[in-house]
């Protein structure tokens, strides 16, 4: 592949400015460098203050004597001084032609980068329980998770998604117990799940009462874990009932895993980790269990192995640890888990430290801890058995919007996969538009407005832009676009909206946080819509039209493919 040409990293250029008026070298500028909240203060700043200690000289004098040093050129116009800042100016041209000549060599790779290559990214999403409803708490993960994965794999990590399925443990000697007793008595023909959450609400109500019970389900598990006939064969049963029903939820959202190895799959591999926490000194006896105590760091006592020899959901999480560093070798291995599990997590990486396994890989462990979904009916339980269904959720979308669509344009081709794309687009939008630890609320007047910061939003405009695009005969090469019938206000906003695309997609995996794709993507649709309002694309001048139609389909890849990387489909028609 043909090398191309560079987009002008304007940041760079500032940077390197700065270094040689200060005669510093290598130095660390560019990460100062900011962009100025209001365009009329320039394009980047550079605060001075930072500065002031270093130097012993006020903000105002060092700024002062930087202007005078800072040589312009064809890139950067104009500098000045405001307020402890030193303000740059880019030339508007030189962006316009940069961005636009990248897109005409890109196209949709508009924004892809190979500043992974080499680098390989353990996502790990997903992971629902068996015998247990995927809730909106999965739903989040399973779309942040989704959207991290496609990002990495962009920008050019080697990237593997992992669904930690949480098919071990405890509870499945509850719902060996409690299937063993009534399991005849429900059909699973239906609905799988929910009929054997009537089995866990009931087993475990039997369980409160009964400590003899309590302990048949201990033995059960431990069963289970010795390879027991019976035992896994009722709890292969639930694996598939329940696989069935998730990879429902995984089509509709177009999820896919690399790997599906849950936490059974380690079942094997935990005799090792208790093998080298013990030589290495770190696991005690308690009663009769086995624990690692981080009491010292504040984080509580972790049990390793129980007092029947049961092993608990972290060693499972430690067994895999070690496992995947050996597998993958891998840079980072982000767990994409609700923040309720923040201590569980700060466990489970602080014993890796004992487990042998290289500081690359310690430090790249990462749990991308997102808060909890509310609906205004309060906190969710599995327990208690009272969960919204995922699938049902994802199907009530689509018909809502399907509503919409048989009142607003009846004569619409193909309604049910528009109204799809349109609903599912809308829940994915949701989950990832507010900062990820922040809890979320789910409200259907807010996730369907078609006005407001929405997915449905950022579709309506791309299918705006399409509609513009069918209107000519063709799109116009780049060749045949004079960047100069770009410069008013309007497009100059959309183009370097369209220039920041990369660097969004860099803060992306810097803060592992897709929601500033998913903000820059409403941005980006709002300066389109100004853009359209302001200046009318179809025009008699076929010179102002070719430029304006040159951008509209600019704008149009890059809000298909951000879109696309969020996990969310466009539509045809809105
Ligand atoms: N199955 C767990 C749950 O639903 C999440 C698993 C998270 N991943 C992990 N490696 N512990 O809460």
């Amino acid at each position: 592949m043909k090398e191309g040409i560079k987009m002008l990293e304007f940041k760079k250029i500032i940077s390197e400015k700065i270094e040689k008026a200060l005669d510093l070298e290598g130095n660390k500028i560019i990460e100062y460098i900011e962009i100025p909240p209001n365009r009329e203060m320039g394009d980047y700043a550079f605060p001075v203050f930072n500065l002031a200690k270093t130097l012993k000289k006020s903000p105002q004098v060092i700024a002062n004597e930087l202007k005078e040093k800072i040589v312009l050129d064809e890139y950067i116009e104009k500098v000045e001084v405001l307020s402890g800042y030193l303000n740059f100016y880019i030339n508007k041209l030189e962006l316009t032609k940069t961005v636009l000549e990248e897109i005409e060599e890109k196209k949709e790779n508009y924004g892809s980068s190979s500043i992974g290559k080499g680098k390989t990214i353990l996502v790990e999403y997903s992971s629902p329980n068996i015998a247990k409803p995927f809730h909106i708490g999965h739903l989040r993960t399973t779309v942040i998770g989704a959207a991290l994965y496609n990002i990495y794999k962009f920008l050019g990590y080697s990237t593997i998604g992992l669904n930690h399925l949480g098919d071990y443990g405890t509870q499945f000697g509850k719902m060996i117990e409690g299937y063993k007793r009534w399991g005849t008595e429900y059909d699973f023909n239906k609905d799988p799940i929910e009929e054997l959450m009537k089995i866990y609400v009931r087993i475990n109500e039997l369980c409160e009462k009964d400590e003899e019970v309590l302990n048949l389900c201990r033995e059960n598990f431990k069963k289970l874990e010795d390879g027991d006939s019976y035992c896994t064969e009722i709890w292969n049963e639930f694996k598939n009932l329940s696989l069935k029903e998730f990879n429902k939820i995984y089509d509709i959202l177009g999820v896919k895993f690399d790997y599906m190895n849950g936490e059974a799959f380690y079942s094997d591999k935990m005799d090792e980790v208790s093998e080298i926490l013990k030589k290495n000194d770190v696991l005690v006896e308690s009663n009769g269990a086995t624990i690692v105590d981080l009491e010292d760091k504040n984080l509580g006592v972790c049990i390793v192995t129980k007092s029947n020899g049961s092993t608990t959901y972290a060693t499972r999480d430690l067994a895999a640890i070690l496992y995947r560093a050996r597998t993958y070798k891998f840079d980072k291995c982000l767990y994409v888990v609700a923040s309720e599990q923040n201590l569980h997590f700060r466990q489970i990486f602080e014993i890796a430290k004992s487990l042998e396994i290289n500081d690359k890989q310690l430090k790249g462990l990462i749990h991308v801890s997102y808060g909890m979904v509310r609906l205004t009916s309060g906190k969710m339980s599995t327990r208690e058995g009272t969960v919204i269904k995922v699938n049902d959720l994802l199907n009530e979308s689509i018909e809502r919007v399907l509503k919409i669509i048989e009142e607003k344009n009846p004569e619409m081709e193909n309604k049910a996969e528009e109204a799809k794309r349109i609903g599912v687009g809308a829940v994915i939008y949701n989950n990832l538009c507010t900062t990820i630890i922040k809890d979320q609320v789910f409200d259907w007047e807010i996730v369907l407005n078609f006005n407001g910061e929405t997915g449905p939003y950022i579709q309506y405009v791309y299918v705006r832009t399409k509609s513009i695009l069918e209107k000519v005969d063709e799109i116009p090469r780049l060749k045949d676009v004079d960047f100069n019938l770009l410069q008013d206000k309007d497009s100059l906003r959309v183009i370097s909206n369209l220039y920041n695309f990369k660097n969004v997609l860099y803060s992306v995996v810097e803060k592992n946080e897709p929601s500033i794709l998913a903000k820059y993507l409403i941005d980006l649709s709002q300066s389109f819509s100004n853009f359209y309002n302001e200046n009318r694309i179809i025009n008699e001048d076929k010179e102002v039209q070719n430029a304006r139609v040159y951008l509209t389909a600019s704008v149009g890849i890059v809000l298909k493919k951000g879109t696309e990387l969020l996990g969310i489909q466009m539509p045809n028609k809105m």
